[in-house]
């Protein structure tokens, strides 16, 4: 009998998802196996969104952003209830395993799921690079390059105006876009949550380069550190130095996948199908040391992820 397996997108979306579609398609197929999308997430398992997949239906899709299965976070699938409606969409349409491409929060109902007899495999697709178990997640690449892009533009304006621009990246609890787009567009400072700040610093610190012949500042901000209007505000008026805020916002989630977005999102996709055909579900897959390797789900999700403090620490000493 045909075995067949679903693939789905789940939480926000990272440049790379599409890549990853399309590994889990073609490489199930080449295996024998019929493919189901699953549309927005888990929303679609609990209510029967799926659509059948061949070699075709993921043709040209490969450099585009966003995710042709489209993705959402899908609260009842917290529930018992949206769990069993899941479960019984999957054993009518004889779906025995799904490929998960998302956060935390879509492990979490990938382990849900995994508990209740359908094998899931998850694959790390967040531009925020904040999965614990891998050193690398699907479209963090991507964001920090849109970022930095960003930045640099930003970085004029701020030097002909002998301006301070106070720029915030995503990253919802992790400083990892901060810090690499920190060093990449030469932030005078950079603010993330792993790393205590004060103002005094920042200050100290500006005033000390502008001595040295600096005129014009990026503090790049981590999101989920503070209001950036007010922190301008405040570097405004203790420096005297004219400072203006940009939330860089969802430009950072969209666009066209960088190499190695479409790569390692091709090597993990592919890994998760040889996972799901050797009958193993409850993973998580991970990059360690560019090695592409699976854990039991909940160990993952009990990972803690390190901060680079030494990265960190040289874009300080060579910020000036
Ligand atoms: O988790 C990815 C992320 O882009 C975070 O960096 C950000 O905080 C969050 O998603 C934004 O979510 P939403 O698109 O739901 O506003």
């Amino acid at each position: 009998m045909e075995r067949t397996i679903g693939v789905l997108t789940s939480g926000g979306d990272a440049p790379g998802m599409n890549a990853a579609i399309r590994s889990v398609v073609r490489s199930a197929i080449k295996k024998g196996f019929r493919v189901i999308g699953v549309r927005r997430g888990y929303n679609g398992l609990i209510n029967g969104d799926l659509i059948e997949m061949d070699m075709r239906s993921v043709s040209n899709i490969l450099q585009r952003g966003g995710t042709m299965l489209y993705t959402a976070r899908c609260d009842e699938f917290r529930y018992e209830e949206g769990l069993q409606r899941a479960k019984k969409t999957c054993e009518e349409n004889g779906i025995e395993g799904i490929v998960v491409i998302g956060g935390d929060g879509s492990f979490r109902g990938a382990a849900d799921l995994s508990a209740r007899g359908v094998k899931c495999v998850g694959i790390p697709g967040t531009i925020d690079n904040d999965i614990q178990c891998s050193e690398y997640t699907i479209g963090y690449d991507t964001a920090m390059n849109t970022a930095m892009e960003m930045v640099d533009k930003i970085r004029d304006t701020a030097e002909s105006h002998y301006r301070c621009s106070v720029v915030e990246v995503m990253g919802r609890h992790a400083g990892h876009i901060a810090l690499n787009c920190g060093i990449a567009c030469g932030a005078t400072f950079i603010l993330v949550p792993e790393v205590p700040y004060s103002i005094d610093a920042i200050v100290e610190k500006m005033k000390m380069t502008q001595k040295i012949g600096k005129h014009h500042f990026i503090i790049l901000v981590a999101e989920g550190i503070g209001n950036v209007n007010e922190l301008a505000k405040e570097i405004e008026r203790l420096t005297g130095i004219e400072s203006r805020a940009t939330i860089l916002g969802h430009v950072q989630r969209g666009g066209s996948p960088t190499v190695r977005d479409r790569v390692i999102a091709s090597q993990m996709a592919h890994y998760a199908v040889d996972l799901l055909e050797k009958g193993v579900g409850n993973r998580v897959v991970g990059m360690q040391k560019n090695e592409v390797v699976d854990f039991d789900i909940q160990e993952a999700l009990r990972m803690k992820k390190p901060f680079d403090t030494n990265l960190y620490q040289i874009a300080h000493d060579i910020s000036f």
